[in-house]
This record gives C-alpha cells, sequence and structure tokens, in this order.
C-alpha cells in the first residue's frame, strides 16, 4: 500500500465534469479493491475503458502445468537455469509450485509482448534477478532493472517492454490477493516507522504519464481463474491523461533493503519484505553477521511446522548450504526438519560478513509442485545432510 501519488490532469474535485480541449468530456473510472472499502485510484481516460469492440478465446490458456504427483514428502532442489529460455515476460512463465494462494513460476523471456495483460484475480510480483526494461501501464513508465521487486496490482494493464543486451531471468508470484509492505511496518496512519527495513524513500513510483490517443489494432489478454481472453479495442490502453490515488504499479530494488543484523542469529522475520495472503516474501542482502564472540553465524536446524519454505538464490554464496549455485531454488517442506549442512557451522565460526542474495517464500499452506519442476529437481538433494 504505497503512499498517494498523482500524475497527469486531474479535475479540481473526483467525480466532477473533466472536458478534453474539444469539450467532450473525458472518461473517469475508479480503480478499486475490496469493494469499495480498500485501496483506489482514480484514473482519466481519452476513450473509454469500457470500449471493446471484439472479445475472443486465446488460443490457449494461461502457464500449462501438470502436477507432480510423487506420492512421497521430502526437499527439494530445482535448478532452474536448466529451464529453456524463450516466450515473452508474462505468458512465458514456467510454473514451478502454487498451493490455493500463491503461484511461483520463474521466466526467462526472449520475446517482446505484442498484447497487454491484465491479470483480473491476482497481485503480481516480479523479482527481476536479470535484465532491464520498462513496465508501461495506464499508470504511466516504470523503468526496471536488475534486483527489482515489481508489484503489480490485480487489475492492472500492462506490458513488458524487454531492453536489449542482458539476458532477462524473471521469478514470478501470483498471489490471489494483495501483495503490500507488512503490516507491522506500519504505523497507525500507514507511514513506515523508523525501524521497518525501508521506507517511502526506497519505492519507485510511475513518473512519466504518456496519454496514447493514436488509434489501431490493440488487444489486452485478460486472466481470470485459468481462462484467458483477448479484449480487442481500436485504440491503445493506455491512454490515461491523468489519476490520482494509493493502488499503482511500483518498485522495490532488493538493495534498497536494509538488513536488520544482531549479536546473535536473527530469525527469518527480520528479512521480511511483503506479506500477501497466506505467504511472506523475504529478502537475504548482503550483511554483516552476528557479533557474539560465540555466535553461530548460520541458522540452527529448523522445523517449519506451519509453513513451506521456498528460497531462490539470486547470488553470493549461501552459508549454510552446499550444492546451491544462482538460480538455485531450495523447497523445504513442512514435516521435517532441515538445517545448515555438514561442515558450514564450523566453516561460518568468525565470519564477519555474507555477500548472500536470496529471495524466500514462505507459505502458510502446502505448495505442489509441477511436472515442469519434476524436470529440473535433483533428486540427491535430500541426503545432502549426510557428513
Ligand atoms: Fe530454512
Amino acid at each position: 500500500m504505497p503512499a498517494y501519488h498523482r500524475l497527469g490532469e486531474l479535475p479540481q474535485k473526483r467525480h466532477t465534469q473533466f472536458r478534453k480541449a474539444d469539450g467532450s468530456l473525458y472518461a473517469e473510472e475508479v480503480f478499486g479493491t475490496e469493494g469499495f472499502s480498500g485501496n483506489y485510484s482514480i484514473l482519466y481516460y481519452h476513450y473509454p475503458p469500457t470500449q471493446v469492440k471484439k472479445i475472443a478465446k486465446c488460443a490457449s490458456g494461461p502457464f500449462p502445468y501438470e502436477i507432480w504427483d510423487e506420492e512421497i514428502q521430502r526437499h527439494h532442489h530445482l535448478q532452474s537455469t536448466q529451464l529453456a529460455s524463450g516466450g515473452d515476460a508474462v505468458l512465458g512463465r514456467q510454473v514451478l509450485m502454487f498451493n490455493k494462494d500463491v503461484q511461483i513460476s520463474l521466466v526467462r523471456p526472449r520475446e517482446e509482448m505484442s498484447y497487454f495483460y491484465r491479470d483480473g484475480d491476482s497481485d503480481l510480483l516480479y523479482f527481476i534477478h536479470s535484465g532491464q526494461g520498462m513496465l508501461e501501464s495506464t499508470f504511466g513508465l516504470l523503468p526496471y532493472h536488475e534486483g527489482d521487486y515489481i508489484v503489480i496490482p490485480r487489475g492492472t494493464t500492462f506490458r513488458f517492454r524487454l531492453e536489449s543486451g542482458a539476458e532477462s531471468v524473471f521469478l514470478v508470484i501470483e498471489a490471489h490477493g494483495s501483495i503490500e509492505s507488512p503490516q507491522r511496518y506500519l504505523n497507525k496512519y500507514g507511514q513506515m516507522l523508523e525501524h521497518s527495513p525501508y521506507c517511502e524513500r526506497d519505492i519507485r513510483r510511475p513518473q512519466e504519464l504518456v496519454a496514447h490517443t493514436e488509434s489501431g489494432e490493440f488487444e489486452v489478454r485478460v486472466k481470470v481463474g485459468r481462462t484467458l481472453t483477448g479484449y480487442w479495442y481500436d485504440f491503445h490502453p493506455c491512454n490515461v491523461v491523468g489519476w490520482d490515488g494509493c493502488e499503482y504499479p511500483w518498485i522495490l530494488n532488493i538493495a534498497d533493503f536494509e538488513p536488520i543484523t544482531g549479536r546473535i542469529h536473527q530469525p527469518p522475520p527480520v528479512h521480511q519484505t511483503f506479506q500477501g495472503p497466506n505467504f511472506v516474501v523475504c529478502s537475504f542482502v548482503p550483511r554483516k553477521l552476528d557479533y557474539h564472540p560465540l555466535s553461530i553465524p548460520v541458522p540452527y536446524n529448523h522445523s517449519n511446522i506451519d509453513s513451506e519454505e521456498m528460497i531462490y538464490y539470486v547470488n553470493g554464496n549461501f552459508g549454510s548450504r552446499r550444492g546451491i549455485a544462482r538460480g538455485s531454488l531450495t523447497l523445504h517442506p513442512r514435516g521435517i526438519p532441515h538445517g545448515p549442512q555438514p561442515g558450514t557451522v564450523e566453516k561460518s565460526l568468525g565470519a564477519e560478513r555474507t555477500e548472500e542474495l536470496a529471495v524466500m517464500v514462505d507459505t502458510f499452506y502446502p505448495l505442489q509442485l509441477t511436472s515442469i519442476a519434476q524436470h529440473i529437481d535433483d533428486p540427491t538433494y535430500p541426503y545432502s545432510w549426510l557428513p
């Protein structure tokens, strides 16, 4: 829930006449969550957003996958660098795991989006592992680059523009509800608290609004549930001349997350970056390690009794793990403990810094792996705690 923001031209008072140079009215849209009780923005369009000329079924549904029914409970190490690249930044997503609240996928896009996209029921969180470009939306332009977390609220019409050069690799979290800053980082007025690991100044908002008034053939693919529908317009969907409110896409770079450290080991909640429906997202960033003279800097063995723990390894050397590389993804599910692998505790003693960079998603309901995950699974990982 980022702070109030405004861009472009607005009438002095909401829900009043706002006219173009030719005297006709702009079309107002209230873009709101939780009925009319949640966060919202108000947008003013050159063309009414309702004026669709053709509705068509898309050739395929979104993100095809099959469930991997493994029939045993065990730890997993998925080697995501083995995933094929291709497709675009949205429909090229390869779903690795999911539950009723959240879907986790990876995409290594190679194609530009020939359409705009709107997720009708899920907020999206894109973590930009590598690559840069522009997120174009009805709220304006948001340039992105490596290390960015991009929050795209459900209902937003957008497309990614990839910048050629660096290879693009995105971790994508789709949530059936709001992805937002943790409530416990906010004061009762909604301002980020002095001790929260990031604050309003670290958040990047759309800064440039270009009202595209040109006509032509434009498709917006709308996803709701397992249905993808093509909405065709004869005008550009990004024809907003002004908007204001508290619901819009925004960016936090992982390098702007200020780590909280201590004399002895700090638990994962100090790394929390976002909250979503029945899950949290944490950032493990380069930081000073625990400084008690007898501290053990790597984590203790732990059983996450009521959660599943997915970690995506972004960069650096992850102190408590062996055999993990950039792009590795581990899943430590409920029911079985996990912890530092042999040798890593002794090796960590006396270390003063870690350069690890990783993104963790803890879900409160079990995650189901897909057949795509099965293809990149390292079956020896559950035995990696043997001496
Ligand atoms: Fe863990």
